[in-house]
């Protein structure tokens, strides 16, 4: 019986699943739609707000060599996905990679966990879209009362309490006008996308260039602050808040990983995947390493723990800079829009996958036949975004995701070393190089992000992973279809 638990799928029997069914997915990506969905998940909140927090509260200007750590974590672990994601061409990410490789009640762990890094990530950014689209408007005269444009519970890192709001309807609205347009086509997605992520990229870059020539070095000394012990115990700067600051900024990597949720609809997945992946890891590199040093050569980090360290860093450097104030807006709400949309692509996709399998109600593998979207997976995983985003506050999710994201990778690392063991001869149009060298990097750089996270945030993801378990005993196991195929003694099946 526990065998079961742990009996895997072949790679044959994965792909020749996704192409059989009465409606599949339409194949319509390239590697540049990709890569653009990569960017758009990518630069969001994470460089638009938590580079300031992380300077200022944890690593000083040495929040670039936090960007620069968690940038290697994420490439590490990139180069497994690539891997995976070129050999294994089919929607569902890591939960389908680990149903190759670990088996499924680890797959039912990771597309479990999934959940924390697209639904819930979604809510989070939709959140902070909100937040920045307000207070937007209302520089152009127009308010938005705060009864309905804020969250009626907030979270002041212990309890939960009301707040009389009663909705964030902006949030709301965001995610249901997203969610409408994934189930008209992936194609007119990614078409918005792309116009969205030129608008965002266009901006960080103006900030850099004119930001680059505003800057004071004076604020960058010293560059690494020396640490200190703060009165509830807890320290900042120095080396260990270097660390502590690439586990904060880590949230602003997460999102490359969701081109592979795409794979179904690549028209080239081998090839094109590992460029979609890689080819945005490494520009959002780039950009948030400029970025960080533009933020903190601008201003002291002292004065970048607001929720918008960009318009802060920009006005210190006097009235030459006002020009930008405006485009930043728009940046920030571009740039979080698009993580929106990209996250609620990535989840009914993972759905899809784990509906095929039996895990998941029929329900939430059904394709429209017409759109060739899994529509009703990207309902339900609109209206319980919205919901979330309506009522609870950034703050008490925005770790969870980080989390969750960091042990998905963690088990995607394993995986490589696993299946390489298990099955060499695989056709692997993408190796990931130096294995098992960069998979262990990958497994250690994310599980020491991982421990630099709260007690709470740990407590929430096991109590999260504890519901997971449960419905998979009371559920998934009783209808998964490869448990009733061994049983059978389906031959096509391994079980170890
Ligand atoms: N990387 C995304 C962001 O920073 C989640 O908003």
């Amino acid at each position: 019986m526990a065998k079961n638990l742990f009996a895997t799928k072949s790679v044959d029997k994965l792909i020749n699943e996704s192409e059989s069914g009465e409606h599949t997915l339409k194949r319509t990506l390239g590697a540049g739609n990709l890569t653009m969905l990569g960017i758009g998940a990518i630069i969001g909140a994470g460089i638009f707000v938590l580079t300031g927090t992380a300077a200022a509260n944890a690593a000083g200007p040495a929040i670039v060599f936090s960007f620069i750590i968690a940038g290697l974590g994420c490439l590490f672990a990139g180069l497994c996905y690539a891997e995976f994601a070129s050999m294994i061409p089919v929607a569902g990410s890591a939960y389908t990679y680990g149903y190759a490789t670990l088996g499924e009640f680890i797959a039912w762990i990771i597309g479990w966990d999934l959940i924390l890094e697209y639904l819930f990530s979604a809510a989070t950014v939709a959140v902070g879209w909100s937040g920045n689209f307000v207070s937007l408007i209302k520089s152009l005269g127009i308010h938005i009362p705060e009864a309905i444009a804020s969250a009626p519970l907030a979270y002041d890192g212990s309890s939960i309490t009301t707040t009389g709001a009663i909705v964030n309807l902006p949030a709301v609205i965001l995610i249901l006008a997203l969610t409408a347009l994934l189930i008209i086509g992936i194609h007119e997605s990614a078409k918005l996308n792309n116009v969205i992520v030129v608008v965002k990229i266009a901006i960080v870059l103006l900030v850099i260039a004119f930001g680059f020539q505003y800057v004071n070095a004076a604020n960058w000394e010293p560059f690494i602050p020396k640490m200190e012990i703060l009165p509830n115990g807890t320290t900042r700067f120095g080396w260990s808040g270097i660390v502590q600051g690439a586990a904060i900024v880590f949230f602003s990597y997460i999102g490359f990983d969701a081109v592979s949720t795409a794979a179904q609809e690549a028209k080239n997945p081998q090839k094109d995947m590992p460029i979609g992946m890689l080819a945005s890891l490494g520009i959002c590199t780039i950009l948030y390493i400029l970025m960080s040093l533009v933020l903190t050569g601008l201003t002291s980090y002292e004065n970048l723990n607001v929720p918008d360290p960009v318009l802060v860093a920009l006005t210190a450097a006097g009235p030459a800079l006002k020009w930008l104030y405006f485009f930043t807006g728009i940046g920030a709400i571009a740039g979080l829009a698009s993580v929106v949309l990209v996250m609620l692509m990535g989840q009914p996709r993972i759905f899809y996958a784990m509906s095929r399998d039996g895990l998941l109600p029929a329900l939430f593998g059904k394709v429209h036949p017409r759109f060739n979207t899994p529509y009703v997976a990207t309902i339900i995983t609109g209206v319980i975004a919205a919901v979330i985003a309506g009522i609870f506050p950034i703050g008490l999710l925005g770790e969870l995701v980080s989390i969750g994201t960091l042990l998905a990778f963690v088990i995607v690392c394993a995986g490589i070393i696993m299946l390489r063991r298990t099955s060499p001869h695989l056709n692997r149009p993408f190796k990931t190089p130096f294995v098992p060298l960069v998979p262990i990097l990958g497994i250690l750089i994310c599980g020491y992000m991982m421990v630099n996270l709260g007690f709470d945030t740990w407590m929430r993801l096991i109590v999260w992973m504890a519901i997971g378990i449960a419905i998979y005993f009371l559920y998934g196991r009783k209808h998964s279809k490869l448990q009733k195929q061994t049983e059978n003694a389906d031959t096509t099946v391994s079980a170890r």
